[in-house]
């Protein structure tokens, strides 16, 4: 059995102070799915992230990572320093990067690879906009992005977690139904397949797209969905229980 996985991406919120004091927050709740935690800050919270899980069972993720190893490129972060402040993993590929920052298949995949290089453990971002969802073309976008992202991976597919994220889905209130997600989630899981093989029943696939203490049973009860990224309501202590403890 996949062990659930409850990640909170914090996007661009949240101060280093204001980073630590939520930390102590979350080290008080209860874990009773005995999911694994996880918390992704913004980079520069990173290192108080890391100070205040210090004998904490949550785990420390980064939003992104370069995929050079070092190098002319103002304003990236590299795989070498998230280890060395103690990050285990790294979100890659999220929709907002493909947005906004220029993020393609191709960059995504380049950036998986580095991240494993250097020990940390990818979640990595897919997902079809609303336009491609009403054309039906939902499982080719996701399942071609999979593939892509994951191009030369090889065993290293152990370490990878897949986050399902329905564009349309995200900070919008609008989440994919229960069956949306897992169905969704199962053609991202034959892809795995087609190339990975067996290996796909111990890939993690995690559903993203305001997710909250509301919808959270639900999803996790869907057997493709091993657990959620989630974005606003992480941001709270009292948010985040309600989905952790699902
Ligand atoms: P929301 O939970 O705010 O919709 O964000 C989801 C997300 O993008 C997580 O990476």
């Amino acid at each position: 059995m996949r062990k659930p996985m409850i990640a909170g991406n914090w996007k661009m919120n949240k101060t280093p102070a204001e980073t630590k004091a939520l930390i102590e927050d979350l080290k008080k709740l209860g874990n009773k799915n005995g999911a694994d935690v996880v918390v992704c800050p913004m980079t520069v919270s990173l290192a108080a992230a890391a100070e205040a899980l210090k004998g904490s069972e949550i785990h420390l993720g980064a939003q992104n990572v370069h995929f050079a190893d070092h190098g002319a490129y103002t304003g990236e972060c590299n795989a070498a320093s998230l280890k060395e402040l103690g990050v285990e993993y790294v979100i890659i590929g999220h929709s907002e990067r493909r947005q906004y920052f220029g993020e393609t298949d191709e960059t995504v995949n380049q950036r998986v690879l580095a991240a494993l290089a250097a020990g940390l453990k990818p979640i990595v971002c897919v997902g079809e906009v609303l336009n491609e969802r009403q054309q039906g073309i939902t499982n080719e976008i996701v399942c071609k992005q999979t593939k892509v992202a994951l191009l030369n991976v090889g065993e290293q597919i152990e370490n990878v977690i897949v986050a399902y994220e329905p564009v349309w889905a995200i900070g919008t209130g609008l989440t994919a139904t229960p069956d949306q997600a897992n169905e969704t989630i199962a053609a991202i899981r034959g892809a795995i397949r087609d190339v990975f093989g067996d290996a796909a029943d111990r890939v993690r696939i995690l559903y993203g797209g305001s997710m909250n203490a509301k919808n959270a049973h639900d999803l996790m009860a869907q057997p493709e969905i091993d657990g959620g990224l989630i974005g606003g309501a992480s941001l709270s202590a009292e948010k985040f229980d309600g989905v952790i403890n699902f």
